[in-house]
């Protein structure tokens, strides 16, 4: 059933094997040291295996964890890593464990469910809690893809916030409809969710011709592909634009694309482009003035930003806010400048254009999608007007968690 005990290491890597899992455990769980501490649990037939030094660490006891604040208090000051258990039971629903220095902890068959290491609940705690899985799209798809959502249903209904903000994460964008035609409609919207992310462009923004404008988005020409204000290192994860007038003429379309889409095709077509998007440093930059405050952004990061885990944190693009200064090497200038137009290239060709009607706020995520508008006439009596807010990734995906307990679709 359960045993405290002294793992063989083929048993383990017969473990491993048969669940066919291999390669997604850490290399260290094969090593010596960890598989002479783990104890393994047999939950209605399922078995699992737990790190002493996690369980430990994790103790679920007043001495070790604060309720309501949530949170280990463990004193580290005293914390053994190579604690052993002395005393293991259990009963029908809950695991006891005595350690080696004669403390007692007690975790719950659910609560170890969800944080077992193997790969089968890592997996289901990633999609259901961490972050929903993407799902890449080409703009030939896009109208399956971007999923309409009611202004009033969102701000009412936690259900229509709940698969509003789960589809906007799955596939970077979704339209809510039938907003009302007020510059503080959009407010509403924020405050499902939290706050803004304040910029140098303001807690919100107004999209419209501007002579003399401190950005070119602010003009009637057409707008490049591009993600807003990657020269900030704290990127604004989430754009919305909320259209209030659209332009009654020709032009003023939107074009998306997402960059993850084009990403991967670059990787598994162009293997040495997509070494460059990934590993040359750009600098992205802002100079100039708003509202009477001057600014001068700059940061550093590749066109492709990805993790150790080879997955994408973040597309940086734009055009007209990179720097002329290179922060790389000479000799990668022409082949990197070659990588670069490859992937403008491939985002347009991918990329889905359509007008946004007014009372839509055309909601993207911002760090992986790329958009842009074509070029319109602008004139007394044919305007443009766009109200704008970013929200980051952390209070989406935090406020979905929360709706997510409260409709008790996770513990
Ligand atoms: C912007 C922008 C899109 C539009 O202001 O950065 O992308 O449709 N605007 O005007
Ligand atoms: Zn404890
Ligand atoms: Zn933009």
């Amino acid at each position: 059933m359960f045993t405290s005990r002294t793992f063989k290491i083929n048993k383990i890597c017969e473990y491993l094997l048969n669940a066919k899992v291999k390669r997604c455990y850490p290399k260290h769980i094969l090593s010596n040291r960890s598989v002479h501490d783990v104890i393994d649990v047999d939950i209605n037939g399922v078995k699992l295996i737990f790190p002493n030094v996690w369980l430990r660490d994790n103790c679920q006891c007043e001495q070790c964890f604060h309720v309501t604040a949530k949170s280990r208090i463990i004193d580290y000051n005293n914390f053994n890593v190579d604690t052993k258990p002395v005393k293991v039971t259990k009963n029908s629903n809950s695991l006891q464990v005595t350690w080696d220095d004669g403390h007692k902890s007690k975790y719950g068959f659910n609560w170890l469910k969800l944080r077992s290491f193997s790969p089968k609940y890592q997996k289901k705690y990633n999609d259901d809690i961490y972050r929903s899985p993407k799902i890449v799209w080409h703009g030939k798809d896009f109208y399956e893809i971007c999923k309409k959502h009611d202004y009033k249903d969102i701000v009412s209904s936690d259900e229509a916030l709940h698969k509003w903000l789960n589809d906007t994460s799955v596939y970077g964008v979704s339209v809510i409809e039938k907003t009302p035609n007020s510059e503080t409609a959009i407010d509403e919207i924020v405050k499902t969710v939290g706050f803004t992310k304040r910029t140098h462009y303001g807690e919100k923004f107004v999209v419209q011709n501007v002579t003399n404008t401190s950005n070119v988005a602010y003009l009637s020409s057409s707008l490049q592909i591009h993600t807003d204000l990657p020269y900030y290192e704290y990127c604004p994860g989430v754009n919305m634009l909320h259209f209030l007038v659209q332009t009654k003429g020709e032009g003023g379309e939107n074009i998306l694309s997402d960059g993850h889409y084009t990403a991967k095709y670059i990787k598994d077509n162009f293997p040495e482009d997509f070494k460059l998007l990934t590993n040359v440093q750009v600098e992205w930059s802002d100079v100039g003035e708003e509202a009477g405050n001057k600014f001068y952004k700059l940061y550093r990061a590749p066109i492709i930003e990805i993790d150790s885990n080879d997955e994408i944190n973040r597309i940086n693009f734009s055009i007209p806010q990179r720097g002329s200064h290179f922060p790389g090497s000479i000799e990668d200038v022409v082949p990197w400048y070659k990588a670069l137009k490859l992937f403008f290239n491939l985002n347009k060709k991918f990329a889905a254009k359509f007008k946004t009607p007014e009372g839509n706020i055309l909601v993207f995520d911002n760090i992986r999608l790329l958009h842009g508008r074509n070029k319109y006439e602008d004139s007394e009596n044919n305007v443009r007007k766009l109200i704008g807010a970013y929200i980051d990734w952390d209070e989406i995906y935090s406020r979905l968690r929360c709706v997510k307990v409260k409709l008790n679709l996770i513990d």
